[in-house]
């Protein structure tokens, strides 16, 4: 049995010294005899305490003894980039470290020769739907941030890959990741394994209230803070700055992470020094060329970060948030205003979080406090091993009686219990059909065992469960997904399509009937976008009074709708106007419309149209599958659409756009002065190519050695 790190063998002691680790902590060691024995375990333990390591530790040990992979899935791109550096260290002692987030219909054979493999859950899922022949081989699963079961859109992909885990594979040993939550021993009974739980933290975090010049903190201790007790979030900013600490504020929407930003950036701006300085031109430069296009949000993002201040949220590109991240982590940005979205796993330096609201918008409810479990998450970005020696969280009270609530709802409180979302109608459809195609279970009795195996089944009355199956399994039959044989089921070849697409039963449906009205249509391309974004796996934009626009021009599409049109006076003609906005938006994108004219026309972020895109994309590649299954004509109109989203033009732009380092506003400047085809290029000299507007001599170099034309400083350039 390890107690100490000295008694872990001394090429893995390295490694440990390569990741900044010395000695082990005293939950780690807890945890350790049980995590190298093979057992599966639940390490609900607080944020920063390391619970990584402890995996890290148990995949090495298994596989050296007996060789087979490991699967370490996380909830977000961002925190699997960060696990996947940590692994990299451990390639010394002859492991080969693969990720893998993309692209959901393959199988991935790339990632086969990997032993350790950090994936997000989306894709372990699909991994399992492509029957991958090394699945017998995944020795060690580990699952981050489990508590995320509760989360009705990611909950029930987790629960699953976890439950067809232990039936496929009962020997890999499961090892899952908490937040402290208060039902953790019914995790650990459901997984079968030892809970490891502990209130120890490396850093001190200490939760405080800030109210009339004064944090008071849960340990007794109170600091003051002197300057005008108007501007509260100011004086702590400032405070962190002057002692060398950094500062991240999180906020419940995009909006305020930008105007909070450039209300900070002025008194952050004075006070940077020389080194500084230079190191945010660093940072700036990473998100230089994305100003070929996307030029406002670009422009308040530099001049914010020029002062050493940043905002992040899910409406920036993946360049601009990454930037952001590796700014505040190499110390340059020195306070970050995020949303939410930034509280899950990650390292980062921030010596003092600022919780600014504990509320947030609702669809349903309207404001809303936040769980005590994602306040704890946020604070827990406070105070991070790496980086400081102790750790602030700070909320901001308008009066004592509010200080005294939020002590008493947040800071003293206990996290929630964790609940199953599995029971969901949608996802149970979702994971049933994927089950059957897969051959996982092909009758009723196999059905139940499956769902036996979730924590769903662990946590709900077996009654109410039965009948929430029997209404999945009958629209999976209704909509012939699946057929009855015998006594058994088995998926047509639409279901297992739909399966491996990885796309919601109901959005294949919709598609199908779309395809099928084809044939009677005036068919154009916003007849498919409209069909693609009427399912629900595109969230469709929302509908502002200012979108009377909509309506009239839905007035001229009679006949070229692959979707009946609602009656105009029900709640369905609202989400279809919402949908054909949405439409709408991709048909403004693939006609090479500005990024700036479409974030405003739609009151929307740079990184939604890439969401969209990305969401839309996925969704004409599923509907060329099935045109194709049913021998629909539609397939070289949808081929080609797929394309023009893809890159966000017009077809004639599509030759240009194979070039490396030419995206749509490159492509479209060569064209416009005459070179429409890479062949055009050919011949003409470097100078002339380097003078065409947003081309320049290193994208015009860069043009010339692909064509073949030039060998010298081939620079690699990027367009968005
Ligand atoms: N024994 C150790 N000595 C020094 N540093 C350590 C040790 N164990 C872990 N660390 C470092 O502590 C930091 C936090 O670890 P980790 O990300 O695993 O925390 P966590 O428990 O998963 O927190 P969260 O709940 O916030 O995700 C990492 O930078 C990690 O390298
Ligand atoms: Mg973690």
């Amino acid at each position: 049995m390890i107690m100490k790190l000295n008694e872990i063998p001394i090429d893995i002691q390295e490694t440990l010294k390569d990741l900044g680790v010395s000695k082990l902590y005293p939950p780690q060691l807890e945890a350790l005899p049980h995590a190298l024995n093979g057992e599966n375990i639940v390490l609900s333990i607080p944020t920063a305490a390391g619970k990584s390591l402890i995996a890290y530790l148990a995949i090495v040990h298994r596989l050296r003894s007996g060789g087979g992979k490991a699967l370490y899935v996380v909830p977000l791109r961002a925190l699997a980039r960060e696990k996947y550096e940590d692994l990299k260290n451990f390639e010394k002692l002859g492991f080969k470290i693969g990720i893998s987030t993309g692209d959901l219909d393959e199988s991935d054979p790339r990632i086969s020769k990997y032993d350790i493999i950090v994936c997000t859950s989306e894709k372990a899922d699909s991994l399992l739907r492509h029957g991958i022949n090394w699945l017998d081989k995944i020795r060690v699963l580990v699952i981050d941030e489990i508590h995320l079961i509760h989360d009705p859109s990611r909950g029930p992909t987790l629960e699953v890959i976890i439950s067809r885990f232990k039936a496929l594979n009962p020997k890999t040993q499961i090892i899952a990741l908490s937040a402290t939550i208060k039902n953790a021993v019914e995790l650990a009974d459901w997984l079968d394994g030892k809970l490891v739980k502990s209130d120890w933290r490396p850093v001190k975090l200490k939760e405080g209230v800030f109210f009339k010049n004064q944090i008071k903190f849960n340990d007794g201790s109170v600091k003051k803070i002197k300057g005008d007790a108007k501007k509260s979030l100011e004086l702590l900013v400032e405070e962190s700055l002057i002692n060398g600490g950094q500062t991240l504020i999180f906020v419940n929407n995009r909006r305020s992470t930008v105007s909070l930003a450039n209300k900070l950036s002025d008194i952050i701006g004075s006070k940077l020094t020389d080194k500084e300085k230079k190191g945010l031109k660093k940072v700036l430069s990473y998100i230089e060329h994305e100003r070929v296009e996307n030029v406002s949000i670009v422009q308040t993002l530099s001049s914010c970060i020029e002062k050493g201040v940043a905002f992040h949220n899910a409406g920036l590109s993946n360049i601009q948030r990454r930037a952001v991240e590796q700014g505040f982590k190499d110390r340059f940005i020195k306070c970050l205003v995020a949303t939410p979205t930034l509280a899950a796993g990650v390292n980062i330096p921030a010596r003092r979080v600022i919780i600014r609201d504990l509320w947030r918008y609702d669809a349903n409810f309207g404001m809303v406090p936040i769980p005590i479990l994602e306040y704890k998450q946020q604070a827990g970005r406070a105070g991070r091993p790496k980086y400081d020696k102790e750790g602030e969280a700070i909320t901001i009270a308008k009066n004592s009686n509010q200080r005294d609530q939020i002590f008493y709802n947040y800071l003293l409180a206990d996290t929630e219990p964790i609940y199953s979302k599995l029971g969901n109608q949608s996802a149970l459809r979702m994971h049933l059909l994927s089950a059957i195609a897969t051959n996982f279970v092909n009758d009723i009795e196999g059905i139940h065992r499956f769902i036996n195996g979730t924590f769903y089944s662990y946590q709900s009355d077996t009654y109410a469960m039965e009948g929430e199956i029997d209404t999945a399994l009958k629209f999976l039959l209704e909509n012939e997904f699946i057929e009855q044989i015998d006594n058994g089921y088995i998926s047509t070849l639409f279901g297992t399509r739909t399966s491996s697409l990885y796309i919601n039963p109901l959005s294949a449906v919709q598609l199908k009937n779309a395809l099928g009205k084809s044939y009677s249509k005036e068919l154009t391309t916003l007849s498919f976008l409209h069909a693609i974004c009427s399912t629900p796996d595109i969230r469709s934009l929302y509908l502002r009074s200012a979108d009377s626009w909509v309506e009239e021009k839905a007035e001229h599409l009679h006949g070229t709708l692959l979707l009946d049109l609602p009656n105009n006076s029900s709640q369905e003609y609202e989400w279809f106007l919402s949908d054909l906005k949405t439409a709408f938006l991709i048909e403004d994108w693939i006609e090479e419309i500005p990024y700036d004219r479409i974030v405003s026309k739609y009151n929307i972020w740079p990184g939604d149209i890439h969401n969209i895109a990305e969401k839309a994309e996925w969704l004409l590649h599923a509907t060329r599958e099935f045109a194709r299954m049913y021998n629909f004509s539609s397939v070289s109109e949808i081929n080609n659409l797929i394309v023009r989203v893809h890159n966000g033009c017009k077809h004639e732009l599509l030759n240009l756009i194979s070039l490396r380092g030419i995206g749509r506003v490159r492509a479209r400047a060569l064209y416009n002065e005459g070179f429409k085809t890479v062949n055009d290029l050919r011949g003409v000299p470097l100078e002339r190519i380097a003078r065409i507007r947003a081309i320049g001599k290193a994208i015009a170099t860069s043009i010339k050695n692909q064509i073949g034309e030039e060998n010298k400083g081939n620079k690699e350039l990027g367009e968005f």
